[in-house]
């Protein structure tokens, strides 16, 4: 008989056998998996039969989630990953070479801006930034070196509005594809693929997810796209987690309900702020002032705009930072798309290497606030948000 050892080993593998499926998909905590041939290990590591050799490639959790993924984004197939940012990564690195150009939005999410700084740049990958909503602008800043356009349906942390539709129909005319990062919308508010983007990325640690607490990215679109985005991740160990694919999961059922509640959450308290004694400017996709408000009432599910905005505290940026100081109800904390309102000043937090003029360029101002409205009840929200803006301006 084998030794203790031996026996405790084998019998603590044994997956047991599950006649009844689990209502949940099962968290595969597993890095490597049981392969009956040389051959089927090496057509597994090819992609080439189905299946899972080694959780770094792919896993039952996460094939899961991006079969889930895809079809809430109306694509062949998604591969998720450890980050948006490793997403994100993934998808410029499979389009573009040493030599090629990448066009950004002017206002976008800081990670990007980083992104280009660090490792882009290393690459020989230079990067231009244009503002997205104006068409024309874009299409002159196109040059016969730009390899890849890429949009935030909503961006952060401006809510400025890109018309996914015409954008793409102006990046294919030169034959140019489009990335669009969803995270902000999220599948249930908007599906950039159907519009005519190429790829879609998320953070799933925003929305997807819904609860601080995982992180994850997904990459979204046609099979070869995230194929071929998918061999730059694995290739830089940028997979997900199964546990993290499980709650990316868990908050995918209940992604309907909560968009809806963020979405008249925020609407409540924005239109409440608009105006309000120390709110300069409030920035809202769902507000009539909003300059894309009839894009987002298209663009959007039935015009239902998200729970971001972006409230701009008078008195500049040491009212911005102090607006926090004053919160009882909303937290100051960093990233979004959770049940609790998280607010953040952009100005020294995400974008801090820019200075006023920089900041005005993207969009920013130095007292803007940004707000992912949670899922409280609003009238807390409007009480603890109004009087932190009227004490900050104070
Ligand atoms: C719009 C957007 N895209 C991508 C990311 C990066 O996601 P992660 O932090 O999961 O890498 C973020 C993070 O805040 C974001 O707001």
């Amino acid at each position: 008989m084998p030794g203790f050892a031996t026996r405790a080993i084998r019998a603590a593998s044994r997956v047991p056998a599950a006649p009844q499926a689990p209502v949940n998909v099962p968290i595969y905590q597993t890095s490597t998996f049981d392969v009956g041939s040389a051959l089927e290990l090496a057509e597994l590591l090819e992609f080439a039969r189905p299946g899972h050799s080694y959780s770094r490639y792919s896993n039952p959790t996460h094939a899961a989630l991006e079969d889930t993924l895809a079809e809430l984004e109306g694509a062949e197939a998604a591969h998720v990953t450890a980050s948006g940012m490793a997403a994100i990564h993934g998808v410029v690195l499979s389009i573009l070479r040493s030599g090629d150009e990448l066009l950004i939005p002017g206002a976008v999410y800081g990670g990007m801006v980083g992104l280009a700084r660090t490792v882009l740049a290393r690459s020989g990958i230079s990067v231009r930034a244009v503002d997205m909503t104006d068409l024309d602008a874009v299409a002159a800043a196109i040059s016969g070196r730009t390899g890849l356009v890429w949009a935030e349906t909503i961006s952060n942390p401006t809510t400025a509005m890109v018309d996914i539709a015409a954008l793409a129909t102006l990046t294919h005319a030169r034959g140019i594809p489009l990335a669009v990062d969803n995270t902000f919308a999220s599948p249930y508010l908007c599906n950039p693929l159907a519009l005519g983007a190429d790829l879609v990325v998320h953070s799933t640690t925003k929305y997807i997810g819904g609860h601080s607490d995982l992180t994850g990215g997904a990459i979204v679109g046609s099979a070869d796209r995230v194929s071929a985005a998918r061999e730059i991740v694995i290739n830089v160990g940028g997979n997900a987690a199964p546990f993290e694919a499980f709650l990316a999961l868990r908050g995918l059922k209940s992604l309907a309900l909560r968009m809806d509640r963020h979405s008249s959450n925020a609407l409540a308290v924005a239109e409440h702020l608009e105006g309000a004694p120390g709110v300069e400017r409030i920035r809202y996709p769902g507000l009539a002032s909003h300059p894309q408000h009839a894009l987002a009432a298209r663009e959007l599910r039935d015009g239902k705009a998200g729970g971001m905005l972006a409230l701009e505290v008078a008195g500049g940026r040491a009212a911005g930072e102090h607006f926090l100081d004053l919160l009882s109800v909303a937290v100051h904390a960093t990233s979004l798309g959770s049940a609790e309102t998280l607010c953040s000043h952009p100005a020294s937090s995400s974008h801090r290497q820019l200075d006023d003029a920089q900041l005005a360029g993207a969009g920013l101002s130095p007292g803007m606030v940004r707000v992912s409205i949670g899922l409280e009840d609003p009238d807390d929200l409007i009480a603890d948000l109004a009087a932190a803006a009227a004490g900050a301006a104070s």
